[in-house]
């Protein structure tokens, strides 16, 4: 249960989630409905035009048509301003409970498929892009370092609700190293992916690989540089720096699903 009582009134529980770490903020239907689908608990919700909502969900998602919170309170866009929330387009925001997440469980996963490492992400919208292909290549979990919460509502609104697919955490370093505690011992093989690497060969990826992408501005750390057991790149034009960090992550992930990954498309 969230550490401060929920309140009962919808907006004022809407407002707690933004900050308290124990509940998630969800903005807009397309969050919702994966929210639903992947088993988020809804608490409280609000909503601005319940008919659009049910024709949305009934057009674009009649399986979450009976799972939409019912008895959910109508609130105009009016006074969801001046609670100081912004109604999404969609017109439905909810709390839920956010998901206890056992990270050593998600490394342990048995799959043979990768977990992405976000090393210091400094953009959220790139952590929601990243979640939402993370999710659509079904890989073991996406862990980031840093100062940005991968759950927060931006990067909940830009994931579409899709952290609840996939075990998706924010780790700390493991005492001075810039390395996250449970990925020093664990035993997946560190795959840096980096400009300056070997062009990647998507077959070759080790199957249980920890694919670590780095900060938008100055790529990974020395630290994890020195500890990887490969590097590897993806091919660029001469002339051109870098991929966008999420790009990187949606091509990586996908040439590897494409080859084969996880009885992926390709290997069939
Ligand atoms: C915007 S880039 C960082 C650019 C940084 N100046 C550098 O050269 O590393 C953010 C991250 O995306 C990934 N990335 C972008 N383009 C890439 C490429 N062509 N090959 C491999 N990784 C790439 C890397 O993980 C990189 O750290």
């Amino acid at each position: 249960l969230p550490a401060v009582p929920l309140p009962s009134d919808p907006l004022a529980a809407l407002r707690q989630a933004r900050r308290d770490p124990d509940l998630v903020l969800i903005e807009g239907f397309h969050a919702l409905k994966h929210a639903l689908r992947f088993g988020a608990e809804i608490l409280r919700a609000a909503i601005t035009d319940p008919e659009e909502v049910r024709k949305l969900a009934e057009a674009l998602a009649p399986d979450i048509v009976e799972r939409l919170p019912a008895g959910t309170p109508v609130v105009s866009p009016e006074r969801m301003q001046a609670a100081g929330l912004k109604a999404p387009i969609t017109g439905v925001l909810a709390v839920a409970h956010r998901p206890a997440m056992d990270v050593h469980a998600a490394l342990a996963d048995p799959r043979p498929a990768p977990v992405v490492l976000l090393e210091r992400p400094r953009g959220l919208g790139n952590i929601g892009w990243c979640v939402r292909t993370a999710a659509a290549a079904d890989i073991a979990g996406l862990l980031t370092t840093g100062i940005h919460d991968p759950w927060c509502p931006t990067a909940v609104r830009i994931g579409v609700g899709l952290q609840f697919a996939l075990p998706v955490a924010r780790v700390a370093n493991a005492g001075s190293s810039v390395l996250p505690h449970g990925l020093l011992d664990c035993d997946r093989p560190l795959v840096a992916v980096d400009t300056r690497g070997e062009t990647v060969h998507p077959r070759e990826l080790p199957p249980r690989a920890i694919l670590a992408f780095g900060t938008e501005r100055h790529g990974l750390s020395e630290e994890l540089l020195a500890r990887a057991h490969a590097s590897v790149s993806l091919p660029m034009r001469p002339g051109v720096s870098s991929l966008n960090l999420a790009t990187s992550v949606a091509a990586l992930l996908y040439a590897w699903r494409l080859a084969g990954g996880a009885g992926g498309e390709g290997g069939r």
